[in-house]
């Protein structure tokens, strides 16, 4: 297998390694370069943060969940490519040490990098960038202090390079001729549909923030696999009669751009997916298609009235999103079929999703609720709402909808509505939430979505002294 992408600046070409052989693992046996940390090793952590510059900007990513032909025809920049050829420091380093941001320093490579592809992207909301990047001993206000001292200061020239430099480097792209243990990288859905219907037991690689767990974590062999990366055709987001069409292999965060300010709530909920790095490599094919009762983006899709796209061969077929989740880790998908992707409303002003986790940012959902109720003069004429976290699958609540249709939008309609909830679900427990906790929060979601369409505030972001 051969991959081709620059690594802080110059040209790299790789034959011959596994196409599951991540990054992180690369870089420090292959390559000396040990600024990048291996911490956790599924993606949670930080330590591993890279660079990675491809026609759509630079961005940060996971390098112990990233697979090297992931990386083919890109850039990727280290640590040790953030500071100057002569050893000067980058403004975000030289503010991590004017501010005291660094204690024990394992953090640290993943922080800077993290800071400075924000820091390139002009990206302020410091919080929220930082939130994948977990440090154990300085504690945040420092660097905190450090990202918005640097934000101040101009992007060296060293950092825009990377993405003029692309055109030097040409994707190696492994068609059929590259062969079923070498990982096949399609260039266009029609590619992928022949191969997998040739090969349906084969594995397809999409970000890898569930796949790259199998290898790091469960050490399986994947092959053969397919890698789904470079499939433009996959990517678009497209607007038509009203509903957004949005392609398998859209990220996380490209999704939450196309949908912030078309639908906040589910813009807002995609904000907690996770971490920056995650959201910039897992997809919403891989986050449907998984088929985790527990993913936060078919519960809100659900809520919306999404229909799902699948393809097999030259066979397409579309069902209600609800209709995929058979039951647990069993899903509405025949061998060779994959995800082509989703269309759902644009709009949809009652929608509000909320998610309920043990820490506010990256952190899987215990229960994550969506509600979509429409109410004409007073009475309610549609009601969808989805759950995850309280079944196998994610699931709609229909004894609740039923309770709501046709009657008045009071709160003692949606009381009646919380206890035919109780039908709806039996929760497990586990070690995220008991099942007395899950049904609890569930019914009461429903009473802060009435109170919350009311105009009544509900988030603790929204509380104020
Ligand atoms: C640290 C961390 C935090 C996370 N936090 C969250 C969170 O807050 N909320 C959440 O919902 N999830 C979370 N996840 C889970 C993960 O990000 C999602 O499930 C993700 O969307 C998977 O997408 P992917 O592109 O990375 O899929 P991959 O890992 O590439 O693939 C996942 C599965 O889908 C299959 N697949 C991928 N694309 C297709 C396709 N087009 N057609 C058919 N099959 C396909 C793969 O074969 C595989 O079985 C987290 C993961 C990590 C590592
Ligand atoms: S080592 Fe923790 S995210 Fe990669
Ligand atoms: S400085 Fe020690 S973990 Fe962050």
């Amino acid at each position: 297998m051969s991959i081709a992408f620059l690594l802080n600046g110059t040209p790299v070409r790789i034959e011959g390694e596994a196409p599951t052989r991540t990054l992180l693992d690369w870089l420090r046996e292959t390559r000396g370069l040990t600024g990048t940390k291996e911490g956790c090793n599924e993606g949670d952590c930080g330590a591993c943060t890279v660079m990675v510059t491809d026609a759509g900007g630079s961005k940060a990513l996971n390098a112990c969940i990233l697979f090297l032909p992931q990386l083919d025809g890109k850039a990727v920049r280290t640590v040790e490519g953030i500071s100057g050829p002569e050893g000067e420091m980058h403004p975000v380093q030289a503010a991590m040490v004017a501010h005291h941001g660094s204690q024990c320093g394992f953090c640290t490579p993943g922080f800077v990098v993290s800071m400075a592809v924000a820091h390139l992207n002009g990206a302020v909301d410091h919080d929220d960038q930082l939130a994948g990047n977990l440090c154990r001993c300085t504690g945040y206000a420092p660097i905190v202090r450090a990202a918005e001292a640097a934000a101040e200061v101009p992007v060296p020239d060293r950092m825009k390079a990377d993405a003029l430099s692309l055109p030097q480097i040409s994707p190696e792209r492994s068609g059929e001729a590259g062969g079923l243990s070498s990982g096949f990288r399609p260039r266009d859905s029609d590619e992928l549909a022949d191969w997998y219907l040739a090969n349906p037991g084969a594995v397809l690689v999409a970000g890898a923030t569930d796949v790259g767990l199998w290898v790091t974590k469960q050490l399986r062999d994947l092959s053969p696999v397919a890698f789904l990366g470079g499939i433009e055709d996959l990517k678009a987001v497209e607007v038509q009669g009203g509903q957004l069409h949005v392609g398998a292999c859209v990220t996380i965060s490209a999704l939450r751009e196309a949908v912030k300010d078309r639908l906040p709530s589910f813009g807002e909920l995609l904000r907690r997916y996770a971490s920056v790095q995650v959201r910039n490599a897992a997809t919403i094919g891989g986050n449907i298609a998984n088929g985790s009762p527990i993913g936060d983006g078919p519960p809100a899709l659900i809520a919306l009235g999404a229909t799902l796209h699948l393809r097999r061969g030259d066979e397409m077929r579309s069902m209600p999103l609800e209709d995929f989740f058979l039951e647990y880790r069993k899903q509405d998908r025949r061998p060779g079929e994959f995800v082509v992707g989703v269309s759902f409303p644009e709009f949809a002003p009652n929608l509000r999703c909320y998610k309920i986790s043990k820490r506010f940012d990256q952190d899987i959902s215990a229960v994550c609720g969506c509600f979509n109720v429409a109410v004409e003069g007073g009475v309610v004429t549609s009601a969808r709402i989805a759950f995850g976290g309280m079944a196998g699958v994610p699931k709609r609540a229909s004894l609740a909808e039923a309770a709501l249709v046709g009657r008045a939008w009071t709160e003692a309609v949606v009381e009646a509505a919380a206890e035919a909830m109780a039908g709806d679900f039996a929760p497990l427990s586990d070690m995220r939430a008991s099942a007395g906790y899950r049904m609890l929060t569930a019914q009461n979601l429903l009473r802060r979505y009435f109170h919350d369409l009311a105009g009544v505030p509900v988030s603790v972001l929204e509380v104020t002294p």
